[in-house]
């Protein structure tokens, strides 16, 4: 099914309603039905057993979720007794190294977004750099055109974007800013897999919260501008319950948590909201699934410029 991209900024907490589930593990008896083809049989079974794990999914993404509050609970304590012994005063979180990676938030889209939209992509922003700042390796995180309504936003409701640190605000369309051969624009509608990160390109992700009225767009700039393109692999290790157009904010955590992690399986399943409805290709039902993308190219690029 078909629904809007997350544009608001998510938690990633809040899956769907309720279902009505057995007991982990226990299994349905199986359905006979005479009139079926032993193929047919074949796939309802797989159906049915795709039907009867769902509760340890559930469970399984429950334990995710614990175990994520848990790790955040004991690097808090710990940040408190390092603190205490170090005379009350704050360190810095962890230990970062700095990514050469260059990410540009594209704000070129201002005038096709309606006010309360470009207040999404405000929050979208602000989340973007909170992260980056906690990040084990943090980007080269720009924004580019920022006028128009992004910037009466940001002047009227958070003066103190003058002070971020460690970000560069740029009134220039980022092509301005970067020679063309450096640039990949990140875009769900490219053709093209990204595959590994290119420490030396520029990516750039549409700063557009459209609730999909311009399906497309960021790709066909791409196209007029001869920019290399790329959509994140997320088809190659998830089926999502909805369409694979994410927030700019979850684009750029799924890419910090990649430079961690260097896997990208990890990033998506730790960023992706709930709601997506996000499972393991592997795990995925038979002949199911929201993505109905037709296979793509992969971008590969040698093993050393991994981060
Ligand atoms: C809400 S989307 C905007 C969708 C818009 N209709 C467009 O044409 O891109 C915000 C941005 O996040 C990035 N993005 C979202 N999903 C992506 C994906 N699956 N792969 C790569 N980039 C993605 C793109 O840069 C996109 O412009």
């Amino acid at each position: 099914a078909e629904v809007m991209a997350d544009e608001n900024v998510a938690s990633r907490g809040g899956a769907g309603p309720e279902e009505q589930e057995r007991a982990p593990g226990q299994e349905a008896a199986p359905r006979e039905h005479p009139n079926l083809s032993k193929r047919q049989m074949k796939k309802l079974r797989k159906q049915q057993k795709w039907e009867e794990e769902r509760e340890l999914r559930k469970q399984k993404r429950k334990d995710r979720k614990q175990q994520r509050r848990l790790q955040r609970q004991r690097q808090a304590k710990e940040e408190e007794e390092e603190q205490e012994a170090n005379g009350g005063r704050k360190r810095p979180r962890r230990e970062a190294a700095p990514s050469s990676l260059r990410l540009v938030v594209d704000c070129s889209f201002d005038d096709l977004m309606l006010m309360k939209d470009v207040r999404k992509l405000h929050k979208q922003i602000q989340r973007c750099y909170a992260i980056n700042r906690r990040a084990a390796h943090p980007v080269q995180f720009y924004v580019t055109s920022l006028g128009g309504q992004l910037k009466q936003s940001m002047d009227e409701k958070d003066k103190g974007w003058v002070n971020w640190k460690d970000m560069s605000f740029r009134a220039e369309h980022y092509s301005q800013l970067v020679a063309k051969e450096e640039l990949v624009y990140l875009t769900s509608d490219s053709p093209n897999l990204l595959q590994q990160l290119d420490l030396h390109k520029v990516y750039v992700i549409g700063g557009l919260v459209d609730h999909n009225h311009h399906k497309g767009l960021t790709f066909q700039r791409a196209e007029e501008g001869g920019i290399q393109h790329a959509q994140l692999p997320l088809s190659t290790f998830v089926r999502m319950n909805s369409r694979k157009v994410l927030a700019v904010n979850h684009v750029f955590e799924i890419i910090l948590e990649y430079l961690e992690k260097g896997s990208w399986e990890e990033a998506f399943f730790s960023i992706l909201p709930q709601r997506k409805g996000a499972v393991a290709v592997a795990a995925a039902p038979p002949g199911g699934g929201g993505d109905s993308t037709p296979e793509a190219e992969p971008i590969l690029h040698p093993p050393e410029q991994r981060p």
